[in-house]
């Protein structure tokens, strides 16, 4: 008999990634994927440990597993990723409800835990590794729209800032072999998919090493670039990210392909030449920059300064005047002056973002903020710096958005808009979201068509457009 799994994800892209791959391990041990914990003989939560508040909600919605379970006997329950990595058995010991406890890393060993979950047992594995890529695994799409999809590039984080859990819940830095995520492009190529975007935490530190045993492969005809993955003009023999680029670019020239998450710290021009030169590469970037304050930045051990940052963006700019940056800001780290506050705006203003996501500094076990510096900053203090972020941050973004209103952007459709059944709604390179009518003169516009659009009007998170043709060859003009 079919045995049926729910996966239900939180937090970040890299999650929603991961429980594809899980997927993957469970479908070759018997499992098809559902779209509900009601219909499921096991559920699994893809959990995240980023502030405080994320984990509430998990532990809010493993209190509800109480009364699925009750109802359906046979029913099990796993929690996966970050709290399980930072919770461990307390979980099991916690939540009763609780059968299986999975880290990030020990995702292969699934079925095994599984099957002594299956004899009444509980079963846990947090083992994080230092080499787990999960590189071969042809992760099962989830909830796809059939149109964009992730694909992870590496796990895991050395940088250790401050604030950040990450590197407690998912171990250290490593890098995907770039000849399977090629593979695994032209394979979402051949699936009819249009956009990917490369995950990883810190994606300018990927760096792949060939083993001397990869590299005396030799030739292999059913490849299609170096069986190292190296570039031909490539002495080191390492492929970094923008090197990584390329390949995918040159690989899949009709897939737009995006990234994230950038590092300021190690953001290089390499990259930006890259993203110029390829029209599949979408002029968007991601370069969280989290405080203005230089002072704010060495607390939190960044690896940067305010002119660092500024720099950098001189540098996009640059390189590519039409690209879009979003960034991550947190408001109340530890110690933070009103003067601090007040340089965090300052930047938001100087650098004029397209989008932000905008958080209350939250403590979390382990990390060095906690170990080093209390966290002073009054709640109500937090939360009135925050929404003064936020105010900024709906004028910037409206301001991007009204200058685009004019111009002709080419827009990847991805569905149906929520508002109003008339209209699809897609993403231009920059990735606003573009709202276009469905009907085109008898033509219906479907999810994965390329249109051309005129920008007619715009708000703080959208752009209306009106569609003035389809595009036959995608970034023909590269
Ligand atoms: N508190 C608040 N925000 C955090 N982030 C990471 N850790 C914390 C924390 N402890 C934010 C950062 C990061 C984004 C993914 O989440 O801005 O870039
Ligand atoms: Fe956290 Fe820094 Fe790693 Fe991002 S780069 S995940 S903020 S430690």
């Amino acid at each position: 008999m079919q045995k049926k799994v729910y996966i239900e994800s939180y937090g970040c892209q890299m999650n929603v990634s991961d429980s594809e791959v899980v997927a993957s391990i469970l479908a070759k041990d018997g499992y098809t994927a559902v779209k509900s914990a009601e219909e499921a003989d096991l559920v699994l939560l893809n959990t995240c440990s980023i502030r405080e508040k994320a984990e509430y909600t998990v532990m809010q919605r493993i209190n509800e597993m109480n009364s699925l379970k009750a109802r359906n006997k046979g029913l099990k329950v796993g929690v996966l990723g970050c709290m399980a990595e930072r919770m461990r058995e307390d979980l099991l010991e916690k939540k009763k409800v609780v059968d299986l406890v999975v880290g990030p890393d020990a995702y292969r060993t699934l079925p095994d835990l599984l099957e002594k979950v299956g004899t009444g047992q509980k079963a846990v594995n947090v083992l994080l590794s230092r080499e787990e890529t999960y590189g071969e695994i042809v992760p099962v799409r989830l909830d796809t729209n059939g149109v964009t999809a992730f694909v992870t590039i590496m796990r895991g984080c050395d940088n250790m800032c401050a604030f950040c859990v990450v590197p407690f819940t998912r171990g250290r830095e490593r890098s995907r072999d770039p000849q399977s995520i090629v593979d695994e492009c032209r394979d979402l190529v051949a699936k009819g998919y249009k956009e990917v975007t490369l995950l990883g935490q810190n994606v300018d530190s990927y760096k792949w090493r060939p083993t001397p045993s990869a590299s005396d492969a030799g030739a292999d005809s059913t490849r299609s670039v170096d069986p190292s993955g190296r570039p031909a003009n490539d002495t080191t023999g390492a492929t970094d990210f923008a090197d990584l680029l390329e390949l995918v670019a040159l690989a899949c020239p009709t897939l737009r392909i995006r990234y994230s998450t950038s590092h300021p710290k190690d953001m290089t021009d390499k990259v930006l030449v890259v993203m110029a030169k390829y029209a599949n590469i979408c002029k968007y970037i991601h370069l969280p920059v989290q405080s203005g304050s230089s002072a704010v930045l060495k607390r939190m051990n960044r690896g940067y300064d305010r002119a660092w940052y500024l720099d950098r963006m001189a540098s996009i700019r640059r390189h590519m005047p039409d690209c879009s940056i979003s960034t991550d800001i947190i408001a109340g780290f530890c110690g933070e002056t009103e003067e601090e506050h007040q340089e965090t705006l300052s930047l938001m203003n100087e650098v004029g973002y397209d989008m932000a996501f905008m958080f209350k500094y939250s403590e979390r076990p382990k990390t060095l903020a906690a170990r080093k510096y209390p966290d002073d900053v009054p709640e109500e203090v937090k939360g009135r710096r925050l929404a003064e972020i936020i105010e900024a941050q709906k004028l910037s973004s409206a301001k991007r958005m009204a200058s685009y209103v004019g111009q002709d952007h080419e827009v990847l459709i991805e569905g149906v808009s929520k508002r109003s059944a008339e209209n699809m709604f897609g993403r231009n390179s920059q990735n606003s979201i573009v709202i276009v009518a469905r009907d085109l003169g008898g033509l219906e516009l479907r999810p994965g068509m390329f249109v051309h659009a005129r920008i007619t009007s715009s708000t703080a998170g959208s752009l209306q457009g009106e569609v003035t043709g389809i595009v036959d060859e995608a970034f023909a003009s590269a």
